[in-house]
């Protein structure tokens, strides 16, 4: 079976000790960190900005892979790159100029990204595909750690898996039973928040995500 990468989301991390949970999870064997950025406008909650970001970057060399849960995301997407971000993803219900957004990551040689949220049809990614280095289907409503996994997403990754060779992340109520789910429907990219900050030994539940109970 094909290794996913495991993306712990550190919006369920201390952030009072955001430093020493990143570096905790880094040990862990975690292979990205998740970066939710949140306006209070895409979605009900307010969460971190660039100057969070360039803070944490000094502390790590894991990916950087910043969702950002934005208005507007082609505003901020230069800072973010800026800040030390290794992948942008947004979503294409934020925004009107998917293409020019993709063209501003790239321009700051970055990896780009693009997400659905679980009410938004795929169709809305024709044109988009081959433009994009990941594709990040939403398992729960953006906006706030902790939620169930939508089961019924799973037909959207297939289909997309089915079109596309690039990387599909899933995202939201990620645990050891739905991330079987979601790798046999076709992802690549897990992202888990509070299951993995919500235990002790965040190198067993990073293991138990990838399915790996060696
Ligand atoms: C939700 C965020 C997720 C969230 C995942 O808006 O995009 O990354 O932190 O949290 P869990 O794994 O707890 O569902
Ligand atoms: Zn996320």
């Amino acid at each position: 079976m094909k290794r996913v990468l495991i993306a712990p989301s550190i919006l369920s991390a201390d952030f009072g000790r955001l430093a020493e949970e990143i570096g905790m999870i880094e040990r862990a064997g975690a292979d990205w960190v998740h970066i939710d950025v949140m306006d209070g406008m895409f979605v009900p909650n307010i969460t971190i900005g660039p100057v969070v970001v360039r803070s944490i970057r000094k502390t790590t060399k894991l990916v950087f892979d910043v969702h950002l849960m934005i208005e507007d995301p082609g505003r901020y997407v230069g800072d973010f790159a800026d800040a030390g971000s290794d992948l942008i993803t947004f979503h294409i219900e934020a925004c009107k100029d998917p293409v020019s957004i993709i063209g501003k990551i790239r321009d700051k040689k970055k990896r780009a990204g693009i997400s659905i949220k679980p009410g938004t049809d795929i169709s809305r990614l024709k044109g988009l595909l081959d433009k994009v280095d990941m594709v990040l289907i939403m398992t729960v409503e953006p906006g706030f750690a902790g939620q169930a996994f939508m089961e019924d997403m799973m037909d959207k990754i297939s289909t997309v898996r089915k079109n596309y060779s690039g990387l599909i992340q899933v995202d939201g109520g990620i645990n050891a039973e739905t991330a079987k789910t979601a790798i046999s429907a076709g992802a690549d990219v897990l992202v888990a928040g509070s299951y993995v900050f919500g235990t002790k030994d965040y190198g067993a539940a990073i293991r138990k995500v990838r399915g790996d109970f060696t």
